[in-house]
């Protein structure tokens, strides 16, 4: 059973059926599966690197995750919305950070359990299936708290960064590694449509909302003190690229037969990579 629980300190969980139902969608289970085994972000590159290099790529995002976070080994570390937790076993192997990872779906947390446990690094992650929003730890348990391309999926981003300041230890540090947008009145209609498509079938409400300076605004008014926002678009565009290349075929396929939102990594894919000017890849650094 999932630990959610409606209406908990006003956090909005009416978004929570829809990305589960995103996820456990076939078209959007094999894509991360076949392209990504299963890890489900963006990958960083280096000017000279290969863009079909993906399993680097993702590794050295992973990396910048833990050089972002720049906690000593041992720290006490919650990945929100961990997947099937690549993220966490990376940062645990190679920063050897104590991870607690929660994501909604049964599937990935059971994913994650085993991957931890074939790396031998189970004595370092813990994986349990729950809703960021409504978070059991108590008060104060992190050194640090990070998402990985996840917030864009939350309807009540206020709820969630409450969350995040509660049980973080004064001083902690939070990174989030999120898109954010053009505003639809500064974008031509075709991409402001294709943004809020995406956005509605693949369950990130918030992600329509982050325009430049939202999740910026949001932070510091949680209480947390901002320390830096970075655009590292450029670096993960290779992969999109490939995406979009890999993608543009079947997508004209799936609009003529009408069945994009059966297949909305697809469309994801070749839509934000032509839409690519009005929106941002950012990590954004805060303290507590
Ligand atoms: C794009 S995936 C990223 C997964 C992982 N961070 C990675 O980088 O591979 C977003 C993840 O966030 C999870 N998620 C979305 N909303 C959540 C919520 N309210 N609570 C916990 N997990 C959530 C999804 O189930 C999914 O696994």
């Amino acid at each position: 059973m999932c630990r959610y629980r409606p209406g908990w300190q006003g956090a909005d969980v009416s978004n929570v059926r829809e990305v589960i139902r995103y996820y456990r969608q076939p078209g959007s289970r094999l894509g991360y599966r076949l392209f990504l085994n299963g890890t489900k972000h963006f990958g960083f590159y280096h000017e000279k690197d290969s863009p079909w290099a993906w399993s680097k790529a993702l590794r050295r995002m992973e990396d910048r995750m833990g050089e972002t976070l720049a906690q000593p080994p041992g720290a006490r570390v919650l990945d929100a919305g961990c997947g099937v937790g690549d993220v966490a076993g990376r940062l645990a192997g190679r920063f050897g950070l104590r991870i607690d990872g929660v994501d909604l779906l049964e599937a990935h947390v059971a994913q994650a359990r085993r991957r931890a446990r074939r790396r031998g690094l189970d004595h370092l992650l813990t994986f349990s299936h729950s809703d960021y929003a409504a978070l059991d730890f108590p008060d104060e348990s992190f050194d640090a708290v990070y998402t990985m391309e996840t917030l864009v999926h939350a309807a009540d981003a206020e709820a969630v960064l409450r969350q995040f300041h509660r049980v973080l230890k004064p001083g902690g540090r939070l990174v989030m590694f999120e898109y954010g947008r053009e505003t639809a009145a500064r974008m031509p209609t075709p991409a402001a449509e294709a943004f809020r498509q995406l956005n509605d079938w693949a369950a990130m409400p918030s992600f329509q909302r982050f325009t430049y300076g939202t999740l910026e605004r949001l932070t510091a008014e949680t209480g947390f003190r901002v320390r830096h926002v970075e655009d590292v678009s450029r670096s993960m565009w290779p992969m999109l690229r490939c995406f979009a290349v890999i993608g543009a075929l079947p997508y004209a396929g799936f609009r003529a037969a009408g069945l994009q939102r059966q297949f909305v990594n697809t469309m994801s894919a070749v839509e934000f990579w032509r839409h690519r000017a009005f929106w941002r890849y950012e990590i954004h650094t805060a303290d507590k």
